[in-house]
């Protein structure tokens, strides 16, 4: 797929700024600060309904303004379509597909697929685990959009079980008579319900990103690695998941995943059966101790794990190869996603600029942003829009 028109007002520094796209490469350059990168924001939230540089839509809407508008003309080979999102901050998210309002913001999803390399995506090796888990959730969500509803189920069920968690931690500490634990029972199966399914998905995906990453690695720093990737379950042991992963495999689950019923079931029961052995600490601590939540990817380079262990370039070359192997399986399983390169040519060395760029730019639609020209590498000369001070300009 490719969009045809970006449009926003007041989203980020645009007051109103209207830009017509075309398939292939396209790059917007500019001097530090100018809205780059507010531009392809824009793009990715329409992909994932967040930002890949902040948790809250508050600093999305231009300062002084009470909501954002994104809309954006998309096309996937003879269809168009227009979506609309309205971001009001506090309040509820609007969309409209179409024209059509009959809609919700989630029902987006799946229409904007793209896949964004930031200098942001370091933090995917060095950084805590919530960043790859948000790397692993954003893809299956790409790949199967009815993923968010069970990511918000599992959200939501979480926030409510911490808050009864605490509630009965403090009632302990205060001599109180305890919970009625009949109630916590529920909020357990809800919780591994959802958690099931989610836990069969990242285990699915990881399986499939496996071999790409290890590629795409490759392509980028030749016989530096390999490159390994293990799922790191607070509820399962390593045995328990390869059982799964078998499973999924067995199932010919390579593709959109919609984890078998068994598969589901047995991760269910397993996810009960942890959250049992923990409830005594739970209720000490107040606080849900497993399930997706407190899982990590460990990234292995080597024998080792890059956390802690890789030099820079190895983390920066790791990064854009997990990136460049959820762009090959989203390719793979059709509707091409945009392809966005965020300031990252900047930060790589001549080779492994060159061999970036030769990856890419087969794309259906690849968006480049760089503060100078000399940034962008010669095969990616496409269209290109100059940004000044909330103007752009094709030039
Ligand atoms: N909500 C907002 N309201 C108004 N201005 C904003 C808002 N959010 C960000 N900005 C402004 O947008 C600008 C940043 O834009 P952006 O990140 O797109 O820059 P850039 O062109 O990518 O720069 P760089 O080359 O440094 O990456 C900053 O000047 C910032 O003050
Ligand atoms: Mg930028």
């Amino acid at each position: 797929m490719h969009v045809t028109h970006l449009s926003l007002a007041d989203f980020r520094s645009y007051a109103r700024v209207e830009v017509p796209l075309d398939p292939g490469v396209t790059s917007f350059v500019g001097a530090n600060g100018q809205g780059k990168t507010n531009l392809v924001e824009a793009i990715g939230y329409l992909a994932s309904l967040g930002s890949h540089r902040v948790s809250s839509d508050a600093p999305l809407v231009r300062m002084g303004a009470d909501r954002a508008v994104i809309r954006a003309s998309v096309t996937q080979g003879e269809r168009s379509q227009l979506i609309e999102l309205e971001l009001n901050p506090g309040r509820a998210n609007r969309a409209r597909i179409n024209r059509s309002s009959q809609v919700r913001p989630r029902d987006v999803l799946g229409i904007v697929r793209s896949v964004l390399f930031a200098p942001e995506d370091l933090a995917l090796v060095k950084g805590d685990p919530g960043e790859r888990r948000r790397f692993l959730d954003e893809l299956i969500t790409a790949r199967s959009p009815r993923m968010a509803g069970v990511r918000s189920d599992y959200d939501r069920v979480l926030r409510q079980r911490n808050t009864l968690l605490k509630s009965a931690a403090m009632a302990r500490r205060h001599g109180g008579r305890g919970m009625d634990l009949s109630t916590l029972d529920v909020w357990d199966q809800h919780l591994a319900r959802a958690g099931a399914e989610l836990l069969a998905q990242r285990v699915d995906l990881i399986a499939t990103l496996q071999p790409l990453t290890d590629k795409a690695y490759e392509q980028l720093a030749p016989g530096g690695g390999p490159v390994a990737l293990e799922y790191r379950s607070s509820a399962l042991d390593a045995v328990a998941l390869d059982a799964v992963a078998l499973d999924a495999s067995e199932a010919g689950l390579d593709t959109y995943a919609a984890a078998s019923a068994h598969t589901r079931d047995e991760l269910y029961a397993q996810l009960l059966a942890a959250l049992a052995g923990v409830r005594k600490q739970e209720i000490e601590r107040g606080v849900t101790l497993v399930g997706p939540h407190r899982d990590d990817l460990v990234l292995n380079l080597g024998r080792m794990p890059a956390k802690g262990y890789a030099s820079h370039g190895e983390s920066w070359s790791y990064a854009l190869a997990l990136r460049l192997a959820s762009y090959d399986l989203l390719r793979a399983e059709g509707n091409e996603p945009v392809l966005v390169l965020d300031d990252v040519f900047a930060e790589l060395d001549a080779r492994r600029r060159e061999r970036l760029a030769e990856l890419v730019v087969p794309g259906e639609q690849v968006l480049v942003t760089a503060a100078v020209d000399d940034d962008v590498p010669g095969v990616l000369a496409g269209a290109r829009f100059m940004v000044a001070e909330g103007a752009v300009e094709r030039v």
